[in-house]
């Protein structure tokens, strides 16, 4: 017999919404800013995490990656996340957002920062089993140009493991505005590059541009996208094209102030049939982690074991795998989910 939490806790997961410098430990960031004289947003760890909205974090974000320099940080930090997200909540499969832009402002080239990460992600799957992608993400402070220059790198490099762009962070004016960077999703597309975007993820976000997302830059899914329940006709949008959502209850209800309960829009997403995923997105800087994410994030939304079983199942279905992976995938989720109702009811 166990609980229903405990059961949430072991479903095996995927998450296909995490930046790459949030998987770290705190332990490991405290520990690699100080070797690097890297001076953080405050010193004492007890309030370090703390933030009131979206744009605060964001500053704090960026500046967290100054403490991945060598190669070796960026391949410690990809392997660890995974062993820590596999305690955490039995994670099963990967998809990260990584900001080569972010890093070339450091003068730390593409191939700098993919090659070690993806050397310590195949030790991790080599380990634990744990399979992964990659999306290179568009740092919306930059201009379109520079957006345009990022795609057009990770196409000439072609790394098999980079297999969508996305958009993140926030404009220089604190939008999302997602038709900024068209070009840049025209050139992805034209490369047969996979495409998510940030977009409907707090007050200030609006509908228009989950719907922009979509039918502008023709996106396959979608990051967040809450704010689509308050366009009925961009949910309908959204289920006509299958667009499925990586979303992220208790990050969210950080970064957007919205409470989570059945009241929550992630609730009304779902009560409307929307395909709905589970990810951490920045699970150092919110203090959550993938197996709270299940745990007290569909608890929360008063989701049930059925729910919560298909949601898991979404999380492979609208992933970036290729088919193989997600057959093999699965079948691992069926055999796992007949153990765990078995227990579950006892
Ligand atoms: N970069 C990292 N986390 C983000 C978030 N929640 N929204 C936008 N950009 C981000
Ligand atoms: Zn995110």
């Amino acid at each position: 017999m166990i609980s229903y939490a405990d059961y949430l806790q072991l479903l095996p997961k995927t998450e296909l919404h995490c930046h790459f410098a949030s998987t770290m430990t705190a332990t490991t960031f405290i520990e690699l800013a100080a070797r690097y004289g890297v001076e953080l947003w405050g010193d004492d760890p007890e309030t370090l995490f703390d933030f009131t909205d979206l744009p605060e974090f964001l500053v704090a974000f960026r500046a967290a990656h100054d403490v991945l320099r060598e190669p070796a940080d960026f391949e410690r930090v990809a392997w660890e996340g995974v062993r820590a997200a596999v305690a955490e909540g039995n994670l099963r499969y990967r998809e990260y957002y990584v900001n080569p832009q972010y890093f070339a402002a450091r003068g730390i080239g593409y191939r700098d920062v993919m090659d070690p990460i993806i050397a310590g992600l195949r030790r991790a799957e080599a380990d634990f089993g744990v399979g992964f992608r990659i999306v290179a993400a568009i740092n919306r402070r930059d201009s379109p140009e520079s957006a345009v220059a990022m795609v057009r790198e990770v196409i000439e490099q072609g790394i098999p493991e980079v297999v969508g762009i996305g958009q993140d962070d926030l404009t220089p004016e604190n939008t999302e505005d997602p038709t900024r960077f068209a070009a840049a999703y025209r050139l992805a597309a034209s490369a047969g590059l996979k495409l998510t975007a940030h977009v409907g993820e707090t007050p200030t976000a609006t509908p228009d541009a989950v719907r922009e997302a979509i039918e502008v830059l023709g996106c396959d899914r979608l990051d967040h996208g809450y704010r689509i329940v308050d366009d009925p006709a961009v949910v309908a949008l959204a289920l006509e094209r299958g667009i499925g959502f990586a979303t992220t209850p208790v990050s969210t209800t950080i970064c957007s102030g919205w409470t989570l309960d059945e009241r929550h829009r992630l609730r009304a997403m779902i009560d409307a049939g929307l395909t709905i995923s589970v990810s951490t997105d920045d699970a150092m800087f919110f203090r959550t982690d993938i197996g709270k994410e299940y745990r007290e994030g569909l608890m929360a939304l008063g989701v049930d074991a059925a729910a919560a079983k298909r949601i898991a199942l979404a999380g492979i279905d609208i992933s970036f795998a290729d088919a193989a992976t997600k057959a093999r995938l699965r079948g691992e989720f069926e055999g796992a989910f007949i153990a765990l109702d078995a227990l579950l009811e006892l």
